[in-house]
Parts: C-alpha cells; structure tokens; sequence
C-alpha cells in the first residue's frame, strides 16, 4: 500500500520574556492603540541572554514533539529547519539542533522560505517519507526577530510585528484511517522580492557591508506594508480554494484553520473570503506577534493541547510571506 505521511507530533517553545506594546512605546513613538487596531498583537516574546538562537528555542519544542509522538530523540532522522533568522549566516540551523540533540550523522536541511518556510518544509518531509527514505522527520520552524529589529522610529512599522518563538512537528508514517497529509502547494514570485526584505550584508555588492548600507540600516528588515497587505489578502484565499480542491474537500469539512499569523486584519479578512468561522480560526499573534516560520507549528501544537484538533480532524493550513513566498495544506490527524 502506498505510504502517507503526517504530523505525529507537535510542539512549541516561547522565551518567557514578555514585551508589550507599552514597553515598545517607552523606545520609539508607538502606542498600544496604533498596534493593536493595525496588528491584533498586544505583546509578544523575546530572548533575554546571548546567546540564544533558533536552535536553542526549536530544541525544547522538537523534544516536546517527539514525547508526544511517543518516539525516542534516537528515531529523528531528518531533520528541516524553516528560519529567516538562522543562529549564525552559516551553517543552518538544522546542524546546530542536530548537535544540540545529539543526533551526529543525522542529515539537516534548512530552509529559507520565511513565513511560508513550515509548509515548504512539510513538502519535503512528505515527500521523504512517502518514497520511504526517513521515517521520522523533525520539521522546525523557529525565529530570533528580536536581536535584528530597528527599535528607532525609522523601523516602527516592522519592530512592532515580530516575536520569538518555535514551532515543532514531527512527521511520520500516517497509519490506521487517517489520511494525513492530504495535499500541498506552494509558490513563490519574485517579482516583490524587496517589498519585503533583508539587503545587508549582500554577498552580491563588494563589499558585503559598508558604513552606508549600515547608516541606512539596510542591516534591517524592511517591507512595504500595503503591498503585503494587498498580495497575502488574494494569494493565502487563492491557494487555501486551491489545495482544498486537490484535497477533494470544501471548506465545510475543515475543523481547524491554522493561517499564518502575521497581522489579524489579514486573517481575519481571508477567513472572511473562505466563509470560515471564527471559532475555526486559530489566532495567537496576540500574544507573540508574529514568530514567521514558527507560527504554523506554534498553532498547532496549542491547538493540540487545546483539544481543539485530534485523531480524525481536518486541518487547513496557509501562508504568505518574504520572497515573495505563499502555500497551503490539508492535514487529517
Ligand atoms: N506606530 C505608530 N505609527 C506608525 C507605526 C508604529 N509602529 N508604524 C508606522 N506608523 C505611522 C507611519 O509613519 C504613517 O504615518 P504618516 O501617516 O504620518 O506618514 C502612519 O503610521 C500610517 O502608516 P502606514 O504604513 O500607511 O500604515 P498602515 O495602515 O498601512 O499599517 C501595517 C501598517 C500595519 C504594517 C499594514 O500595512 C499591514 O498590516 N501590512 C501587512 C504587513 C504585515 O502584516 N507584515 C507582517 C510581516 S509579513 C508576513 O508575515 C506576511
């Protein structure tokens, strides 16, 4: 019989700190209301002591998954790594929580697909496990924002989005009923490649970093906010419509949706689109901004612990982001 793939596990680590929006507004002219109508977010988490990287948040969160799971760390054997903000340029971040598990010789492939880098990660994970070559994938998405964000008010509009945080899943073999992993898509267009990026340090300018790429601070992210707004508002409707329909399901047979969570009046406006009840709409970005990679996982694994999803559950998940990048699944626990 054909072998599927699903989630078998799942888990999350935020850093304790919490920053609210007030504390933002004592660093640059901000303000709660600003951040909260625009945004949904009203605090969100970040790391405390150097040195803590993506690895070091994803590691709690990949053991969680694999207690839930009900494997051993020793049964891990691949490992993929979804984050824009790796621990160091290179290696990726896979290799340092491969150590960091104690897994040597485990292979470990990050990926840079931003917010909708945990689906595209999934995609491997899937394909790897149906063609039979690992049975048990680590699929991590985790972000450090807080150690690169322009807490001045030139980088307000960015600095006030983003959070700390991993998300883990563990994907296996689907047994029994479930159908598991049901479809995915994924896309990408470069044409808004710098609506929404990070320029510097560029390998493709001699040198990589100068004074004025730094006084600019072109070191940190930047983004045209409406034209994220306008693109991540058709294609996450568009492509949710689309992998249903791969999926041979409507909307009515969904019990959850985990959208990406990088602004509330986003989600909020394609759930309206797909005619999805709130109650079937995961929203945590109150309370840790948006965590990028991380965010699908994180949703997730609450949603879990939550009883809100469980064997038999139907599960949509979608994302857009930096690239630009967007993609969608469908999931039977
Ligand atoms: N606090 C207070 N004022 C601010 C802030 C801030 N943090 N940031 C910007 N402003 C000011 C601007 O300077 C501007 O002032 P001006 O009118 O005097 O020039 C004013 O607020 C309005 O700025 P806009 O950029 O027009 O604000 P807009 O209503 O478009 O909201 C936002 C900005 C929230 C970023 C919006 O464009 C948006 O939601 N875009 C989607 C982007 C997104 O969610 N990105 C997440 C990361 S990408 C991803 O995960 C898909």
């Amino acid at each position: 019989m054909e072998k599927r793939a699903t989630i078998v596990g799942s888990g999350h680590y935020l850093p304790p700190k919490v920053v609210t929006n007030n504390d933002l507004a004592a660093m640059f002219p901000t303000s709660d209301e600003w951040i909260t109508q625009r945004t949904g977010i009203r605090e969100r988490r970040f790391i405390e002591e150097s040195p803590t990287g993506a690895s070091d948040l994803a590691l709690p969160a990949a053991k969680m998954a694999i207690e839930q799971a009900g494997r051993d760390i020793k049964d891990v054997d691949a490992i993929i790594f979804a984050t824009l903000s790796p621990d160091i340029n290179f290696p990726g971040s896979g290799c340092f929580l491969g150590h960091k598990l104690g897994l040597p010789g485990v292979p470990a492939l990050d990926i840079r697909n931003q917010c909708s880098g945990f689906i595209y990660g999934l995609s491997v994970a899937d394909a790897w496990i149906r063609s039979g070559m690992y049975r048990n994938v680590l699929v991590c998405g985790a972000e450090v924002h807080s150690t690169g964000l322009d807490f001045s008010e030139r980088g307000r509009d960015v600095a006030v989005l983003f959070g700390d945080g991993a998300g883990v899943a563990l994907v296996g073999e689907a047994t029994g009923d479930s159908k598991g992993i049901c479809a995915l898509e994924l896309h990408a267009d470069g044409s808004g490649a710098e609506d929404l990026c990070l320029l510097a340090p560029m390998s493709r300018n001699i040198p990589r970093l100068t004074q004025e790429m730094f006084d600019e601070g072109l070191h940190y992210p930047r983004m045209n906010g409406r034209q994220v707004f306008r693109w991540a508002t058709q294609k996450m409707p568009e492509v949710a419509m689309s992998v249903l329909a791969k999926a041979g399901l409507t909307i009515d047979d969904i019990d959850l949706f985990v959208p990406h969570q990088a602004n509330m009046r986003i989600n909020q406006m394609v759930a309206g689109k797909l005619g999805i009840a709130d109650e079937k709409v995961v929203h945590n970005i109150q309370r840790y901004g948006n965590t990028t990679a991380a965010t699908i996982p994180i949703g997730i694994s609450e949603s879990w612990r939550e009883g809100k999803l469980g064997p038999g559950s139907k599960v949509l998940t979608v994302a857009f982001g930096a690239g630009f990048t967007w993609a969608g699944g469908v999931i039977e626990f």
